[in-house]
């Protein structure tokens, strides 16, 4: 998940430094956490259409998908072990990540890059050999705490590496990085697909494998932040390590503000019960509700289940893992898209445009497919017109998720949070992210079985709140220097209310410029 270090954009102080080797590494290795993230995402869908592997694992699914084509479509992936083989890294990734949090402040991100790095290897491996679901599962779950390490370690060493300009673009980078990991992970499922033999799916899954030994590798050449040496007391090789990063003899700037900023975040005490107060309701709705409207914008669906879903609405298995390979593509396109607009035309107008956008898509849908699937999820024959149409509306959904709710689902929580509860506030975002990427991964099957076409109208009605929550609640943010960001939300017509003036800390004030606030 991106921006968990939070990465201020905007005009304020600014830093010198060069693209030195140093920064260029790391910016290779942070993109291997996002792509190891995006295939796991994307990875499972496609394997769970392969025969040999339902044959092997879920025979009970193979029988219902290859039994009697007038019996119930909608419920042919109808199974709670199946949908846990998918939902249980999430899990695993959401108790990891708070544990995390704790190893990458006391020993660094480097450990934390090391063990996510280690955790994905041992977790690729052991799916791609696996002889029993309970391999399966365990290495899901190991992948899971991969991902909760990488992830609340990579972002955060991205944020404390890279020269204060580039850091905005290389915060959607992240997302765009996980797109790609999708992308790879629904080309090499359609592929490995077609190996006779049937053991295609050991690579799919123990394909993992060589992102995570990349990660693995490069976070052991990689030097540990300044930042981190800071917090750990350890000055002098602090300096040091900022010199080679930078490239540059002067940093003195820069790392006073960095040790001072250490000193502001040792300072504040009780995050967590901060977050109650009454001036902080912006931040904690921002923090929740984001979250989880990024999540029931129905999109994993998409992503986790893309070939299942074009197979139950009558595509065949070649065809269904082709137009998840087409989905992934429009993901990767149009997260570009939103890397060039997000700062020309506002977070608001890409939230809104794209919630109209996706509401539209999924009515059609939801029509298309009640029209050829009615109630009892028998279509008869489909004609092309269908395919085509079902598709093409698809891609647009997902477009529209890729440069709206997927990328600003992280960014804009990053942007917000003032330096005093920032640590926090993002860890609840984060955790929020997990359990309804858990819930959807873990009740889409039976929701299919149970509200069939239903089911895009569903997430369609969360659309339309989430479009009603962004016109009314969510100012724009858009080049707003962090630290100005208490007065948007004070001269907002509903929330101006909750904040009082005591509000901005002095302290903050002092740190104008960002770099402090990175550091938390
Ligand atoms: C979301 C993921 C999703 C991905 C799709 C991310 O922003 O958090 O849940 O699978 O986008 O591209």
């Amino acid at each position: 998940m991106p921006a968990v270090g939070g990465i201020p954009t905007g005009p304020g102080k600014e830093y010198p430094g060069n693209l030195t080797p140093n920064v260029i590494v790391t910016c290779v290795v942070a993109a291997m956490g996002g792509l190891i993230f995006g295939y796991d995402l994307g990875i499972s869908g496609g394997v769970t259409l392969m025969d040999p592997f339902l044959l092997k694992f879920f025979p009970k699914v193979y029988r219902s998908k290859h039994g009697d084509s007038s019996t119930n479509q909608y419920c042919q992936f109808n199974s709670q072990t199946l949908t846990m083989f998918t939902s249980s890294l999430y899990l695993a990734a959401l108790l990891s990540s708070l544990v995390a949090s704790t190893v990458t402040r006391k020993f660094g991100r480097k450990p934390s890059m090391l063990l996510g790095g280690m955790l994905f290897f041992a977790g690729a491996l052991l799916n791609g050999f696996a002889q029993a679901v309970w391999m399966l599962i365990v290495g899901r779950i190991l992948l899971g705490f991969g991902i909760g390490f990488a992830n609340q370690s990579v972002p955060l060493y991205l944020s404390e590496t890279a020269p204060y300009k580039y850091r905005g673009a290389l915060n959607i980078g992240f997302q765009l990085s996980i797109t790609v990991g999708i992308l790879v992970a629904n080309v090499l499922n359609y592929f490995f697909a077609k190996i006779h033999g049937g053991w295609g799916w050991r690579l799919s899954l123990g394909g993992a494998i060589v992102p995570a030994i990349i990660l693995t590798v490069g976070s052991l050449f990689l030097p540990d932040t300044p930042n981190s040496l800071i917090e750990r007391g350890n000055m002098e090789d602090a300096r040091e390590k900022l010199k080679r990063i930078r490239g540059l003899e002067n940093v003195d700037e820069e790392f006073n503000d960095l040790v001072m900023a250490s000193e502001l975040s040792k300072q504040v005490e009780h995050p967590w019960r901060n977050l109650l107060q009454r001036k902080y309701r912006p931040h904690m709705a921002v923090a929740t509700l984001i979250p989880f409207f990024q999540q029931f914008t129905g999109i994993n669906v998409i992503t986790f289940y893309a070939p299942v879903l074009f197979k139950t609405i009558g595509f065949g298995d070649d065809a269904s893992l082709m137009s998840s390979v087409i989905t992934g593509l429009v993901n990767v396109i149009a997260t570009l898209v939103s890397i060039y607009g997000v700062d020309k035309w506002g977070r608001r107008f890409l939230f809104l445009e794209g919630g109209a956008q996706m509401l539209i898509c999924q009515i059609i849908v939801a029509a298309c497919i009640g029209a050829k699937f009615g109630i009892n999820g028998n279509p008869g024959e489909l004609p092309n017109w269908y395919a085509i149409v079902v598709v093409l509306f698809i891609c647009i959904y997902v477009a529209a998720f890729a440069w709206s709710w997927g990328p600003l689902g992280w960014l804009v929580p990053s942007e917000v949070f003032p330096l005093e509860i920032r640590s926090a506030a993002q860890s609840i975002n984060v955790s929020v992210n997990m359990v309804f990427t858990f819930l959807v991964a873990q009740i889409f099957l039976n929701m299919l079985c149970h509200l069939k076409f239903g089911l895009f109208l569903f997430f369609a009605f969360f659309v339309v709140v989430m479009t009603i929550y962004i016109y009314y609640f969510l100012p724009e943010t858009k080049n707003i220097p962090i630290e100005e960001m208490n007065q948007v939300w004070r001269s907002h017509w509903f929330w101006a209310k909750f904040m009082t003036e005591e509000f901005s800390n002095g302290n903050v004030e002092m740190l104008k410029g960002g770099q402090a606030l990175k550091n938390v």
